[in-house]
């Protein structure tokens, strides 16, 4: 993918795809809740489609009907052994969720992952199921995984990675296991599988002592079916924001999106670089808040981030990275330790594409730091992507600025949001 140059900004309204977290947690937590669930918006991107077919593999009727999904539950024991094993693709979500809940069943399971996924740190979920009695068996701490069914023990769980993912995946292995399960988190990350688990009926009691809080839930409890509506993609929205942030000429609507508290950290940064943006509109659906994003032009000032902002917008420093190039100021954003074990080592593909495309940067510690200037030199057009969507959408928006630059892999961005250059070019991108 090459992308170049824009003269005159982005304007219109984007249409954002569903939000993926909360795509994949439509399809888990129906599939193992008794009715049936029509899913409105969903997320049909690669990641989201490796999750419905591992259940359709373990016979849950799923069908699309007019543009929704309809999942048909039977309860917490109705999934059937797959009869080989469930590859995940890309998809980390999928793995960390998958691994918790299939730890508590009654048959044995195997995962598989792509290239990428299969270099992503997976002792981070097996070792606390584990201690509860999990029979899981990773490859030296990676896919593929081997999960041999077991009645889980139910304990106390001091979760030391700040980590959704290892969240969910816990609390989905508890949902089958008799007895109180107690997971602490020690700081606090997006609490999507919280709310849905609250609505459809969990024996689930949540409290926070300040940073920290304490999730119980007592399991064996059936859970009732409830139709969702997927709000729109906070984080992929974040390609658009700063697009239109960082080009002159923009102003941009972005409808029905996902502003979470725990998941919003991009809207504070931004709003700390004096970013011209509004939030109106805001209401809920599925107990979840959504709101209408208004952005222009802005002349960004540069910023500096604690680590406490990493968990509240850890996918979101890619393309934040590239807005602080072009503010007047130096930025500094500290704590990026997980940016390490995502889809790519995403620390270090910043750093180094920034530097090629002539920003001076560099990271200490795990901190990044941007000295963003009026012009820059380009010294390689080439981007390195790893197979990494995020870093492939945050420099195709540098491309908006600096281009022409070639993005690697660009493929890889079929995993969160397909139509991203189709929607790009409509509103006034150029990318090829
Ligand atoms: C996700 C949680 C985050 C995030 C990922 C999606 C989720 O990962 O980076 O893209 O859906 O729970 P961690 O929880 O491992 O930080």
């Amino acid at each position: 993918m090459i992308s170049n140059l824009i003269k005159n900004g982005i304007n219109g309204t984007p249409i954002i795809p569903g939000d993926k977290s909360i795509s994949h947690r439509s399809v888990i937590i129906p599939s193992i809740s008794n009715g049936i669930c029509e899913i409105d918006n969903i997320l049909k991107s690669e990641d989201v489609l490796h999750t419905i077919n591992a259940f359709k593999k373990m016979g849950v009727k799923i069908e699309e009907v007019s543009e929704k999904l309809i999942i048909y539950g039977k309860g917490l024991n109705s999934l059937k052994k797959p009869t080989n094993e469930i590859f995940l693709g890309n998809s980390g979500t999928s793995a960390r969720l998958l691994t918790g809940l299939l730890s508590s069943q009654k048959f044995d399971s195997i995962l598989k992952g792509d290239e990428s996924l299969s270099k992503r740190p997976m002792g981070r979920i097996a070792d606390p199921l584990n201690n509860m009695n999990a029979k899981i068996n990773t490859s030296n701490g990676t896919l593929p995984i081997t999960i041999k069914g077991n009645e889980l023990k139910a304990t106390k769980i001091d979760l030391k990675i700040p980590s959704a993912q290892i969240k969910s995946g816990i609390m989905l292995a508890s949902l089958n296991t008799e007895g109180e399960t107690n997971i602490i988190e020690n700081r606090v990350t997006r609490d999507h599988t919280e709310i849905m688990l609250e609505a459809f009926g969990a024996n689930i009691d949540i409290k926070n002592k300040g940073d920290r809080k304490m999730i119980k839930i007592i399991g064996k409890k059936e859970l009732h079916s409830k139709n969702i509506v997927v709000p729109n993609d906070l984080s992929s929205s974040a390609f658009f924001i700063v697009c239109a942030l960082i080009n002159k000429n923009s102003n941009l609507v972005l409808k029905g999106i996902n502003n979470n508290p725990t998941r919003n950290g991009l809207v504070l940064a931004l709003k700390k670089m004096g970013a011209k943006m509004t939030l109106t509109n805001k209401r809920f659906s599925n107990n979840e808040i959504v709101c209408d994003i208004k952005v222009s032009s802005t002349n960004l000032k540069g910023c500096e981030l604690g680590p406490e902002f990493a968990d509240l917008m850890i996918d979101e420093y890619p393309i934040l990275a590239i807005a602080a190039s072009f503010a007047d100021s130096p930025s500094i954003f500290r704590g990026l330790k997980e940016l390490k074990v995502k889809e790519s080592d995403r620390l270090k593909l910043i750093v180094h594409n920034l530097q090629n495309c002539g920003v001076d940067c560099k990271t200490e510690n795990n901190d990044l730091y941007i000295n963003p200037s009026k012009n820059y030199k380009i010294k390689s057009k080439n981007i390195k992507t790893d197979y990494d969507h995020r870093i492939a959408m945050s420099f195709a928006i540098m491309g908006t600025k600096i281009g022409p630059l070639n993005i690697a892999e660009s493929d890889s961005i079929n995993t969160s949001f397909p139509n991203f250059k189709d929607e790009l070019n409509r509103l006034g991108g150029n990318i090829l």
